[in-house]
């Protein structure tokens, strides 16, 4: 496959969108076509005009009734919690001590970590994403079941292993030492190796020690292009552990602060109940706040205050994320939807436009990969998704009263649609799942 092209209607933001109805933020091609050469767009344009210049026998896919757009990025999610997913009836640190940290301790088997690699890359590529970050598990070896199969795939993700040296169970326990030096094994052997990037992953404040969240520190300044992953701020309980557990920290912020943690490449899921100097010390810091709306309701952790952070006087980068197993499906448009949910429950709004182009341009951004992937253009990985604003009885129906309006068709997509109306995902150019 040295070019090949794929032709629908064509969907990529240029610009975060100002609102509603805002046309300037996209690019809209009715019929349009993507050439990709050796997995990168070099095209893209009508079809009318492109597929004159395609060489004799190029094969071109199709979708006339598809519209397609970059392929769909998750910013938080674990790959380990495929069967911890659906788990009943526990907040925060319950839930990990009864669900988690059990199924998790299955992880030390290197065929049970192949597997659900397997089944979790399939689950991704099924939802129509082709970038996530990824927590694996304390156990180095699912780190290096999780990237060897992204590798085999093409796809471009961020993981890492979990650093946990207190607060755990013995079997899913490091050292500072040991966490460390595992870490940088890792990332020797996959940060950086084709489209694989490593996340240095102390899981929390209350499983890590003061030692273990320097080593995490140190990898982080001395290793150049790792990204940083942990949680904060998600559950009220949790926040008295950490106030608990680091006396002399300002707040729960300050606990990763103080080790050098916080930065551009740094993300923090959730950020929930975030005291004002919080924001302040993230916005400063230009880190990421991953907003994981499924899993706070899911497992009762509160409502992400998305306007407070992202439009306050001190504006944090906000993303956005399935964070699958506390999160209940790793389908991006639900996810999508659940946010628009919560958002109205405190007077705020997701506009559908902006809904996407958090999905796709703005996650690129937020993980420093905009020139890579998130829109359509060239130069760009061709990893993509077809989406059917048609794919369910209901979504028809509902269709046939929208009458060519963007907008109102993204929102039926992101408000009715799961993995049902993904239609075909690439990546690299090369169909990586379609609907049977
Ligand atoms: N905080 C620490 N670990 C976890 C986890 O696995 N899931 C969620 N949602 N929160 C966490
Ligand atoms: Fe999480």
């Amino acid at each position: 496959q040295a070019i090949k092209a794929i032709r629908g209607r064509l969907l990529s933001f240029v610009a975060e969108p100002a609102g509603p109805g805002d046309t300037s933020s996209y690019r809209l091609i009715e019929d349009g076509l993507v050439v990709v050469r050796d997995g990168r767009i070099t095209e893209v344009g009508e079809a009318a005009d492109l597929l004159r210049g395609l060489p004799e026998g190029t094969p071109v896919d199709h979708h006339p009734n598809g519209l397609i757009t970059p392929g769909l990025i998750d910013t938080h999610i674990h790959f380990p919690q495929t069967q911890v997913i659906a788990s009943y009836g526990a907040q925060l640190l319950e839930w990990l001590n009864k669900y988690t940290f059990v199924e998790e301790q299955r992880f030390a088997d290197a065929g049970h970590a192949e597997r659900n690699a397997t089944f979790f890359l399939d689950e991704l590529l099924r939802n129509g994403t082709t970038t996530a970050v990824v927590y694996a598990t304390v156990h180095p070896g699912s780190v290096d079941a999780f990237f060897a199969e992204s590798e085999r795939r093409g796809t471009a993700m961020i993981a890492g292993k979990v650093m946990m040296d207190r607060n755990a169970p013995p079997g899913l326990r490091d050292t500072p030492r040991s966490g460390h030096d595992e870490s940088l094994d890792l990332i020797g052997r996959w940060h950086g190796k084709g489209r694989q990037r490593y996340a240095v992953t102390p899981r929390f404040a209350i499983t890590s020690t003061e030692e273990q969240l320097e080593a995490a520190g140190a990898l982080v300044r001395e290793v150049e292009g790792v990204y940083m992953q942990t949680h904060l701020s998600e559950n009220l309980r949790e926040i008295e552990t950490v106030r608990g557990l680091f006396p002399d920290a300002r707040h729960y912020t300050d606990v990763y602060d103080r080790y050098g943690l916080l930065g551009e490449r740094s993300l923090f899921g959730h950020c929930i109940h975030l005291e004002e100097d919080e924001v302040r010390r993230l916005s400063e810091s230009r880190s990421v706040a991953v907003f994981c709306p499924t899993s706070n309701l899911f497992i009762g952790s509160g409502l992400f205050d998305l306007d407070r952070l992202s439009r306050g006087a001190a504006p944090v980068r906000v993303s956005l994320a399935t964070d699958v197993g506390g999160g209940t499906s790793y389908s991006m448009l639900r996810t999508a939807a659940e946010g628009y949910k919560v958002l109205q429950l405190g007077g705020q709004n997701l506009p559908a436009l902006a809904a996407f182009h958090m999905m796709t341009r703005g996650n690129a951004l937020s993980l420093g990969m905009g020139d890579e992937i998130g829109v359509i253009e060239p130069g760009r990985f061709a990893d993509l998704v077809v989406l059917d604003s048609r794919a369910t009885p209901a979504m028809a129906h509902r269709m046939e009263t929208i009458d060519g309006d963007l907008d109102e068709e993204l929102f039926v997509l992101m408000t009715l649609g799961d993995d049902r109306a993904v239609a075909a995902t690439y990546v690299q150019g090369r169909l990586a799942w379609e609907r049977g």
